[in-house]
């Protein structure tokens, strides 16, 4: 059960848990070419694309040119903090994204989103497939995810408001990730669950213990100092997280 078009990139992210997902946001733009290659070199797989419009959150980023113009060997975690997404769609995964996660709260049609995300192709390699993720922001009932069960390939929890790097993880997440946890295994689905927001140097541990697989984080690892070393930091305690993880 649970199973149902699944495709080989969501195999591959599972295998590999924990991952982190670095937020290119909080990356020195003036140096973005560097600052990638240098936590590619430290090992990480992945890059976190926040792609915000001003309208489902106060902020305004970027959006699918700029996915498209960053040029890397890491996989595109496209997370879609904008309003309707359903139509909009289509051009992240012509800019190369690898996972595409919409706001359950961005559109009355989430699962027609998650149901068009299946039937598209990974622009980077046609084999990889696309991750369809879904995201919720700290106010939103997980129960919105049991619908979705078996559209879903990706839940991420939100531990801060969407707008802003930098933000305090919020302590109701434990609780949140423990339901989600338990829905996805009593419904005996296979969904990888994702953490995004707040997460430091000092919480990534206990984040990766609370079950999370792919932790999103931005500021930690960008600090304008040492991002591979941060990179290889956050890998490393997320590893010896998981490894306490009792279910
Ligand atoms: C919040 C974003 C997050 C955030 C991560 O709106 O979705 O990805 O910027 O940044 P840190 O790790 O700094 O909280
Ligand atoms: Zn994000």
């Amino acid at each position: 059960m649970g199973t149902g078009r699944r495709t080989p990139l969501v195999e591959e992210l599972k295998a590999a848990d924990p991952l982190i997902s670095v937020g290119v946001l909080s990356a020195d733009m003036m140096d973005l070419r560097g600052q990638i290659d240098e936590i590619e070199a430290a090992g990480v797989r992945i890059l976190h694309f926040d792609v915000m419009d001003g309208c489902f959150c106060p902020m305004l980023t970027f959006g699918a040119p700029f996915v498209k113009a960053v040029k890397t060997g890491l996989l595109k975690d496209v997370h879609l903090m904008i309003e309707e997404p359903v139509d909009k769609i289509d051009a992240y995964v012509a800019a190369g994204a690898d996972i595409v996660t919409v706001h359950v709260e961005s559109t009355r049609h989430v699962h027609r989103a998650l149901q068009r995300l299946a039937e598209m192709q990974n622009a980077n390699d046609p084999e990889r497939g696309i991750v369809r993720g879904v995201a919720l922001n700290p106010g939103t009932p997980i129960e919105t995810v049991r619908p979705l069960l078996d559209e879903v390939n990706f839940v991420m929890l939100l531990a801060v408001n969407p707008g802003w790097g930098g933000q305090k993880f919020a302590a109701s997440t434990e609780a949140r990730l423990d339901a989600l946890g338990k829905m996805i295994s009593d419904a005996q689905h296979d969904i990888l669950i994702g953490v995004d927001g707040g997460i430091k140097k000092e919480n990534i541990g206990a984040v990766a213990a609370m079950g999370a697989q792919i932790i999103v984080t931005g500021s930690a690892v960008f600090d304008g100092k040492d991002p591979a070393g941060n990179a290889a930091f956050m890998m490393d305690e997320a590893g010896k997280g998981a490894g306490r993880r009792t279910s």
